[in-house]
């Protein structure tokens, strides 16, 4: 027998014969008639069944199977107004491949019950939708990547460095020593680009994350680019080209799953170039009007980051953040010293911080000046200030957060559901 997705239902010629097979999605008797609505990869189909239409025994199967049962079923395909999609499927055949226990998910659940039961609420529709949109994400990125010239590598995840500040580091046995998880791959990818010149990797990154936010995970997927010869400004192009190639594709391939998400598509074609472009310092101006109450020098948090976004559609970038609130590794603004040269790319509809980047500091004096002022132990970043004394070249690159990506294209409140399985500082399980 050769079974067709559930979807191909809705092309197929009216009364031609189908075999399906997936999972009972929704399922009511009434009389002599079965109502199942079955479900698989790529959607939903109504699935009646008549006394006479089916062996006897194969109905009474029909009638007493359980939600998410796994069933294979034969029919002719017809029309129906009552149905979703419009058409249903007549079964002449209804087989059982997996039974279900009473299955723990009903219409009204707790949040955290869901959560308990990840690995099952990752079958719902919604879940399914967000999963699909997250692979367009990363396949648009892949592709546009290519076009440029980028090399995919392959950067450790154990390590030494302390990329972005040792608070948030899991820290782990390796052997005799200690290590850590990686929470970013940006120096190794410093150290490719002198022969690949233009590099990029997909890998997880950790965050020991102690705060409870809609928009941290403790492990997230991390899409790092690294560009030799490029500056900060060249680097800004590069994302505002990778994330509309992100959002393009999506567009392209994912409608039904935004219209299932109830996300509004019209926006999203607004996302292509030119981004927004302002410096911090314009930045808290425009917070101080709205009534912040900021100085110069700290870092802009969520609810900054919502205000300056919250009425736009275009991603905006901020640049040139003071030195106090930015990592040691960036280049020093040639401009304005007392900043770097630096850009964060904000969602639109205060969604956040997408990537941070920046220009990389190549002069050897400062960075250790910067190191010592900030009491890093230079020991483990040896190899890395090596990168600095054998030919080295201006450079720049930055980080995406794949989920906040797909937080924000989805329209989606919280970044938990944007993974199959989150790791937040209250769950590690299952
Ligand atoms: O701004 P971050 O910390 O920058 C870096 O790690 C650089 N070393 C990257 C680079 O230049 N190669 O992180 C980059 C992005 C953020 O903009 C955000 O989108 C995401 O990673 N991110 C998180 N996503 C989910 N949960 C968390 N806890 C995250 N922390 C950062
Ligand atoms: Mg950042």
């Amino acid at each position: 027998m050769t079974f067709v997705p559930v979807s191909s239902v809705f092309d197929a010629p009216l009364e031609s014969e189908v075999s399906l097979r997936g999972w009972i999605y929704r399922h009511r008797s009434s009389g002599a008639i079965v109502f199942a609505v079955l479900r698989d990869s790529s959607g939903i189909v109504q699935v009646t069944l008549k006394k006479g239409n089916v062996p006897d025994e194969q109905l009474e199967a029909a009638r007493a199977v359980s939600m998410e049962a796994s069933v294979e079923i034969s029919g002719r395909v017809y029309e129906d107004k009552r149905a979703p999609g419009g058409r249903e499927v007549r079964a002449s055949s209804f087989h059982i491949v997996g039974q279900a226990d009473v299955y723990p998910i009903t219409e009204y659940q707790s949040e955290e019950l869901l959560l308990d039961n990840r690995h099952l609420w990752i079958r719902s529709r919604e879940q399914t939708a967000v999963m699909k949109i997250k692979a367009s994400v990363l396949a648009g990125a892949r592709d546009w990547l290519r076009e440029q010239d980028f090399t995919e590598v392959t950067p450790p995840i154990l390590t030494q460095n302390a990329c972005e500040g040792g608070t948030t580091l899991f820290k782990l046995k390796y052997f005799d020593r200690d290590a850590y998880l990686s929470q970013s791959a940006q120096m190794y990818l410093e150290a490719l680009i002198f022969s690949l010149e233009r590099v990029y990797s997909i890998t997880p990154s950790f965050r020991a994350e102690k705060s409870r936010t809609s928009r941290h995970l403790a492990e997230y997927w991390h899409l790092e680019l690294e560009e030799a010869w490029v500056d900060n400004r060249g680097n800004m192009d590069i994302q505002e080209g990778l994330v509309t190639a992100m959002v393009e594709r999506v567009l392209n391939e994912r409608k039904e799953e935004l219209l299932m998400l109830r996300q509004d598509i019209e926006p999203l074609r607004d996302v292509r170039p030119p981004f927004k472009r302002m410096r911090y310092a314009q930045a808290i101006e425009r917070l101080r009007e709205k009534g912040f109450d900021l100085k110069w020098g700290c870092d802009l948090g969520a609810a900054e980051e919502r205000a300056l976004t919250a009425e736009e559609t275009v991603p905006v970038f901020v640049t040139n953040y003071p030195k106090e609130c930015k990592a040691f590794y960036m280049k020093e603004d040639d401009e304005d010293p007392r900043t770097y040269a630096c850009a964060d790319l904000l969602a639109p509809a205060g969604y956040g911080e997408m990537i941070g980047g920046s220009e990389r500091e190549t002069d050897l004096a400062k960075l250790l000046a910067r190191m010592e002022g900030q009491e890093i132990c230079t020991e483990p970043y040896r190899w890395y200030l090596d990168l600095r004394r054998y030919g080295s070249v201006p450079h720049s690159g930055f980080g995406l957060g794949v989920e906040r990506v797909t937080k924000f294209i989805c329209g989606i409140e919280h970044i938990r559901d944007t993974v199959p399985f989150p790791r937040t500082v209250s769950r590690v399980y299952p």
